[in-house]
């Protein structure tokens, strides 16, 4: 991108920082004004008032009098101080709970964004220069400061200029508008080198820094913490070690980052204090230079002098304030990026036929099926017919592409080629929440959330009693709810409240529990009993018919033996359905993947091989 163009794109950036932050609460942005006004006129208060009682002394005016005027002086700043005061606590509480509100919305972005879309790289790494920036400057929350400082020397010099014209079009002052010409080209000039040398140059340090870096120290070292399973494989295989490799480039980044940052904030703080003292000495030397001339009165000495080094200060300040927000809020963009992610998978508004004899038929037509980025097909041509009440086990090795054709059954992927159809209609033609309410799934990664057993199993606060406790006693678990502490109502884990710690057998029982109540007419299990014990896994499987009862089934199974209830055995090999048949017929074909599959698991159950 050229300079120029890089250049309006940040000032568009910045823009839509203070958009986002208007359209979320108008206050937040709007207060600003009258706080900053406030505070640009306050000075002139004392130094009006000064300069007031000054010239009265010289004057001769009653000590009466001049008490009035300073008491009227102490007044007004108290009450510009409250009124100013009261005005910016009111916005620091707007401000906090909108920029909470901002985040919210982002956590609920989350929620709706395309589940294939989360995995990307590319979303991934807007996420963690988000976490980045708020490691490094606090994304958002800055955005309010930066137009503070913005405000602040804007009113401020627009302040001190109306003073200073109204100074000069009531006094002859020659060479007074040359004098500012020189002052302000002056502080033009320092605050250029401020902020496109120095500010720059730093931020732009900041900005380079790789986010994908700074993630992973944060998880380790902040969030990892909190995570109990990520402790224990660090202990046992030392992570330390690992850790400290990470650690000690991040502290060898951060004294680079330190000495990067000293030399440009001290040559900074540099460029601003000569800046500022320049000014204020020129000032007072032009304006006493005046006074012994005749020009003006002493009392008049106190209040310009002050008001030119106010208003040559602000300017300085005004310009490094512009280019301090637009590159610090460059830093907020990755959640603007974020935010404005689009979904890419078609939205369809079809209703899912409500019907009470559940006739409803899923196929596969010839699909294929590439993971984003991936050059290599996870699923080829697949194609299949389910019709209700079918019950089909898969099985194939790892890899094979069992849990890539649920995640197409389920919409978080669309097919590369091909098409799945419900009822003879493309799926994606269909309301995704109308959809996706026809199955109830256990993926093979399911995960528990620290809420109650109950709401575990419900995914609602509303907990239908009867049913709840009929899944519970189905997947086996009754006597061990019945103990906790208060039944099905008993938190998981100890993040909300005192809860229970669960077994990865329990957990998965939990899990089929809930594909349970939700009793949707399609249930699809991936290894729903992987971590069980032999004899819960025969319970479950000597009740499957009646835990399964009239929906049509899915079950990917790597224990072949748990298949053999199920008449249609479908073997998945390399992203490709090889064999399909029921459990003696594959095992007849003594060339199939099947046969060598079972082979290879029963002769640990054979007894010549123990
Ligand atoms: N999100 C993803 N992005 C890219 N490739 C993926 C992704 N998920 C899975 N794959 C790849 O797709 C292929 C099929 O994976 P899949 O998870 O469907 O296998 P599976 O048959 O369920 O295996 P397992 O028995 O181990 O569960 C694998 O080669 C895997 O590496
Ligand atoms: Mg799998």
């Amino acid at each position: 991108m050229k300079n120029n163009d890089l250049r309006q794109s940040r000032i568009k950036g910045a823009l839509k920082v203070y958009k986002v932050l208007y359209d979320t609460d108008k206050l937040v942005v709007i207060l600003q004004f009258p706080a900053a006004l406030l505070r640009a006129i306050r000075p002139y208060i004392v130094l009006f008032a000064t300069a007031y009682i000054l010239d009265g002394f010289l004057k001769g005016h009653t000590y009466e009098n001049l008490l009035y005027i300073a008491l009227g002086a102490v007044l007004l700043g108290f009450a510009v101080d409250l009124l100013e005061g009261y005005i910016d606590k009111i916005h620091q509480v707007r401000n906090d709970v909108c920029i909470s509100r901002i985040y919210m919305t982002k956590e609920e972005k989350n929620m709706t964004l395309d589940y294939q879309l989360l995995e990307s790289p590319v979303v991934n790494n807007i996420k963690a220069r988000i976490a980045r920036d708020n490691r490094w400057s606090s994304g958002f929350w800055t955005a309010s400061f930066f137009l503070k400082e913005l405000l602040d020397s804007f009113f401020g010099f627009i302040v001190g200029t109306a003073v200073i014209i109204t100074f000069f079009q009531s006094n002859d002052i020659s060479g007074g508008i040359i004098f500012l010409a020189i002052l302000l080209v002056f502080a033009g000039i320092t605050s250029i080198i401020y902020s496109k040398v120095l500010q720059a140059k730093l931020t732009e340090h900041l900005n380079t820094e790789n986010p994908k870096y700074d993630t992973k120290y944060q998880f380790y070292f902040i969030y990892g913490s909190a995570i109990s399973n990520i402790l224990k494989t660090a202990r046992i295989y030392n992570v330390k070690k690992l850790l400290s490799g990470y650690l000690e480039e991040d502290e060898r980044r951060q004294d680079d980052f330190c000495k990067v940052h000293t030399r440009y904030t001290g040559a900074s703080g540099f460029v601003g204090a000569l800046t500022s003292g320049i000014s204020t000495v020129s000032s007072y030397l032009f304006i006493v230079a005046r006074a012994v001339a005749g020009a003006i009165s002493v009392s008049d000495v106190v209040q310009y002098a002050g008001t030119i080094y106010n208003m040559v200060n602000s300017f300085y300040r005004l310009s490094a304030a512009i280019t301090n927000l637009v590159w610090q809020t460059e830093r907020i963009q990755g959640m603007l990026e974020f935010m404005e992610i689009e979904n890419i998978l078609h939205k369809g508004t079809l209703p899912v036929e409500k019907r009470r004899d559940n006739q409803y038929a899923i196929e596969f037509h010839d699909v294929s099926f590439k993971y984003p980025g991936s050059d290599d097909y996870s699923l080829r041509n697949f194609s299949i017919k389910l019709n209700i009440g079918q019950k089909l086990a898969i099985v194939g090795m790892n890899g094979s592409g069992k849990t890539t054709m649920i995640k197409l059954l389920c919409r978080l992927y669309d097919p590369s080629e091909g098409m799945i159809t419900l009822n003879g209609i493309d799926i994606k033609k269909y309301d995704y929440a109308e959809y996706i309410s026809i199955f109830s799934v256990v993926f093979q990664d399911f995960k528990m959330f620290s809420f109650k057993l109950s709401e575990n199993i419900a995914c609602s606060t509303e907990i239908d009693s009867m049913r709840m406790a009929k899944v519970i006693d189905m997947v086996g678990l009754s006597e061990r709810t019945e103990k906790m502490q208060s039944g099905f109502d008993t938190y998981l884990y100890n993040d909300f409240d005192k809860g229970v710690e669960i077994s990865g057998g329990e957990a998965q029982k939990i899990a089929l529990a809930r594909a349970l109540y939700k009793n949707a007419p399609f249930i699809v299990l991936d290894e729903p009993t992987a971590a069980l014990d032999p004899i819960a896994e025969f319970e479950i499987y000597s009740k499957f018919n009646e835990i399964v009862g009239d929906k049509t089934a899915i079950y990917i199974s790597h224990r072949l033996s748990s298949c053999r209830f199920c008449d249609d055995i479908a073997v998945f090999h390399e992203g490709e359905l090889i064999q399909r048949g029921n459990h003696d017929t594959l095992l007849s074909d003594r060339d199939g993947k099947y046969f060598e599959l079972w082979n290879a698991q029963a002769q640990y159950y054979n007894d010549k091989a123990v």
